[in-house]
């Protein structure tokens, strides 16, 4: 039974890590800025920030002119403990609407209690889900799949923070392979760190406590996942690299027709088939210029090899323009004899 209890807790503590790193401000402004145009009259949701503490809160109340905001809302959830021995009442979880004209942070007369332990799946967190356009946060990693399945299952845009290998969900993947959610501007080294309890080890070279006496933690595995639009999203890769000449380097799957391709910046500009490229190609796609086939899998439905061994996780993709103009030319052709054809009917009946 003890034991029991302790592997609980450690469960318990292990979830929790993760889902205790909280988005400093710095990060939130230099992924922001490149969405500020999508913000204008909207409604901003903050599902899963204390107002009181949250810096994605802090950022939308004090850019709430400059971005033209309609409504920012921030809630916080209050885990339940459950207690038989414990007869107090535990704390419910709350939330702030703001509407530029309020406090930034709240106090504690201008906080709205929710019934429950506002949590995000909770009918009363669902009612202001609803009334948002867009939903921006860093939510708890642990919850990732079924908090991504929420908003699309609302129709939401949203801005969020998720671990690097939440691409390898299959839910997740689907999205960004149905261009339905992509990858934002920062990723990787890109996010500079997260604020941790007191009680949160801190761990890794760049561990550090910054001037307001914040503990920091840079996991470095970190991206942006997003519905909203940017710039760089349609720009191309650029492609040096050919693969008529240079066929050794790029070898033959086992188990696909394609090609594997090492470096993202190897991708050769001359390959009309199949390529299986690094998973950090998605942080460059642009869907005008690639398609997604499918993710590490083979015809056999086992990861993709080479000579019995299989690279790292790679997703296979193919080069949608040289695709496109093969397909107009064989329109051309097939048009130009379909003429052709057409003609000699046409003089075998006169
Ligand atoms: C990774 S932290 C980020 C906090 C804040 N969004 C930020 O970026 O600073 C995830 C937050 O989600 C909260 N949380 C955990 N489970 C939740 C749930 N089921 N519904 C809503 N929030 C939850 C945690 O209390 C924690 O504050």
């Amino acid at each position: 039974m003890a034991r029991k209890a302790t592997n609980k807790l450690l469960q318990k503590a292990k979830k929790s890590k993760s889902d205790e790193f909280y988005t400093q401000l710095c990060d939130i402004e230099s992924e922001l800025r490149h969405y500020k145009s999508h913000f204008k009259d909207k409604v901003v949701y903050c599902n899963c920030d204390d107002p009181t503490i949250s810096n994605f809160f802090k950022y939308f109340a004090s850019n709430f002119k400059e971005l033209g905001l309609k409504k920012l809302i921030s809630s916080c959830y209050r885990e339940q403990e459950i207690d038989l021995f414990n007869t107090e009442e535990t704390e419910s979880g709350f939330f702030y609407e703001y509407t530029g004209i309020e406090n930034v942070r709240p106090n504690s007369t201008d906080i709205i209690h929710f019934k429950g332990d506002g949590d995000f799946r909770s009918t009363e967190s669902i009612e202001l889900l609803k009334q948002a356009d867009i939903v921006v946060t860093n939510p708890p990693f642990s919850l990732f799949r079924e908090y991504v399945a929420q908003l699309i299952k609302y129709d939401k845009q949203f801005l969020i923070i998720g671990n690097i290998n939440a691409i390898t969900y299959k839910e997740i993947f689907k999205l960004i392979k149905e261009n339905k959610a992509w990858l934002g501007i920062n990723l990787g080294r890109g996010v500079s760190g997260f604020i941790v309890p007191e009680h949160y080890e801190l761990y890794g070279t760049e561990a550090r406590i910054d001037d307001l006496g914040n503990r920091i933690v840079s996991p470095n595995n970190c991206l942006w996942l997003t519905n909203l639009d940017t710039s760089k999203r349609h720009e191309d890769i650029e492609l040096t690299k050919t693969y008529y000449g240079n066929e050794s380097e790029y070898p033959k799957y086992d188990n696909y027709d394609g090609i594997n391709v090492n470096k993202t910046q190897n991708i050769p500009l001359d390959y009309k088939g199949y390529m299986g490229v690094p998973i950090t190609f998605l942080h460059k796609f642009n869907p005008e210029q690639f398609e997604i086939i499918k993710f590490r899998k083979g015809n056999d439905e086992k990861d993709l090899s080479i000579n019995g061994k299989c690279p790292y996780f790679r997703i296979l993709i193919r080069n949608k323009r040289l695709n496109e103009i093969e397909n107009s030319q064989q329109v051309t052709l097939y048009n130009r004899n379909a003429g052709k054809s057409a003609n000699t009917k046409s003089i075998e009946y006169q």
